[in-house]
């Protein structure tokens, strides 16, 4: 393992799991290759930017050609694919781009990953694919029952590593995360949306009874979880990557509003989510027996993301302009104007 193609690295946890490559790994060059959709930020990069082992190119993982012409001129062995669109409200809104860079993006990943000669290929996916979980803990052998154009759109990306692993021998590996969070998260999810909405004493639009279940990790430990299966997983086989902190939203979003110092009363019930799970769940024993830990706890990492955001203004308010407006109108401008079901 020499020359890494990290895609989707402008994003969320691609962009701190290639901050950790490049600091953890000087002997990798690490390649991050990333079609900056409205998700994608190159100041999520910008902390490595002068480091000697990396290299941004810009591309669209769903493009044969950018993809061909970066695994040759880079010399690229190894493959983490984060690439994807991830938003579940914008696949209920959209999915067309969904299918794109999840189902299709990943398919010509792997086809040129395959011509190309690629070593490991390493697939990061979501405990989304298994579906609603009403009681115990998802393992990785459980059926898939994606229940959102996200999950199942992560589901056919899985599902197409595992048959270029059965059907042409290659070396690939899946991670499946839990809820993350952390700072560079884009404003869209749960809480870097409500905490930006909270420092600005704005209503927060809760799904529902705010009863649902979600296993909250941080992005530090998802991003040694990737690296230990990148580097000690089975081939062919999937590894959970959990949080083991199940919570409410309601109890997330309380605890939340407590460190940002706002009152519960900006908390606003407002219609479910279509098809909405209740409950993500996973058991990642698999995960340990290769030698992983987590290392933060949630309420310390929850006080550090608040305070992220809070020294951070610069980041999310250029983020929340143009047609993030657009999005935050379609997605929320009815709901916040209704009441809750
Ligand atoms: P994100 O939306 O923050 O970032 C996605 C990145 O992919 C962006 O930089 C975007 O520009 C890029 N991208 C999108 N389409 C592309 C394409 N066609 N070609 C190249 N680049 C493209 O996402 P995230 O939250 O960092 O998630 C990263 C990965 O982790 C995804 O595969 C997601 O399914 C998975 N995951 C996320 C979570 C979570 O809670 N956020 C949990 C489990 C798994
Ligand atoms: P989200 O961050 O979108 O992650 P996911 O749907 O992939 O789990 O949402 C986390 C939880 O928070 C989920 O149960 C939906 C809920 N939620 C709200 O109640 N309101 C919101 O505005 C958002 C974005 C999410």
């Amino acid at each position: 393992m020499k020359n890494i193609l990290v895609t989707g690295a402008a994003g969320f946890i691609g962009s701190a799991f290639a901050r950790y490559m490049v600091n953890t790994y000087p002997h990798y060059n690490i390649i991050v290759f990333d079609k900056l959709t409205y998700a994608g930020n190159l100041n999520n990069l910008t902390p490595i930017d002068d480091e000697p082992n990396y290299r941004f190119v810009r591309g669209d993982i769903a493009d044969r050609d950018a993809v061909r012409r970066t695994l040759a001129e880079y010399q690229i062995d190894t493959v983490v694919n984060f690439a994807a669109e991830s938003h579940v409200d914008r696949s209920i809104l959209q999915p067309d781009a969904f299918i794109h860079t999840d189902v299709v993006g990943v398919y010509i990943m792997l086809d040129e990953s395959k011509k190309h000669g690629v070593g490991r290929f390493l697939q990061v996916s979501t405990d989304e694919v298994y579906g609603d979980v009403e009681s115990g803990y998802s393992v990785e052998t459980d059926t898939f029952l994606p229940n959102s154009p996200y999950a199942a759109s992560k589901a056919g990306g899985e599902l197409m590593v595992r048959a270029y692993h059965v059907t042409h021998g290659m070396d690939t590996v899946i991670t499946r995360g839990s809820n993350t969070f952390g700072p560079y998260q884009y404003p869209e999810k749960l809480l870097p949306l409500f905490i930006t909405e909270a420092l600005d004493d704005k209503p927060l639009p809760l799904y529902g009874d705010g009863l649902q279940v979600r296993d909250w990790l941080y992005v530090e430990d998802h991003v040694t979880g990737v690296d230990a299966v990148l580097h000690r997983g089975e081939s062919g086989e999937a590894y959970n990557v959990a949080g083991e902190n199940e919570l409410h939203n309601i109890d997330v979003v309380k605890q939340m509003l407590a460190l940002v110092g706002k009152p519960e009363s900006l908390i606003k019930h407002v219609p479910d989510r279509e098809g909405h799970d209740r409950r993500y769940a996973m058991n990642c024993d698999k995960l340990r027996a290769i030698g992983w830990e987590r290392r933060y706890n949630f309420p310390d990492a929850l006080a550090e993301t608040v305070r992220w955001y809070h020294d951070n203004e610069w980041w999310w308010r250029e983020i929340k302009t143009g047609d993030y407006l657009d999005y935050f109108k379609q997605q929320y401008a009815a709901r916040l104007s209704a009441d809750a079901d």
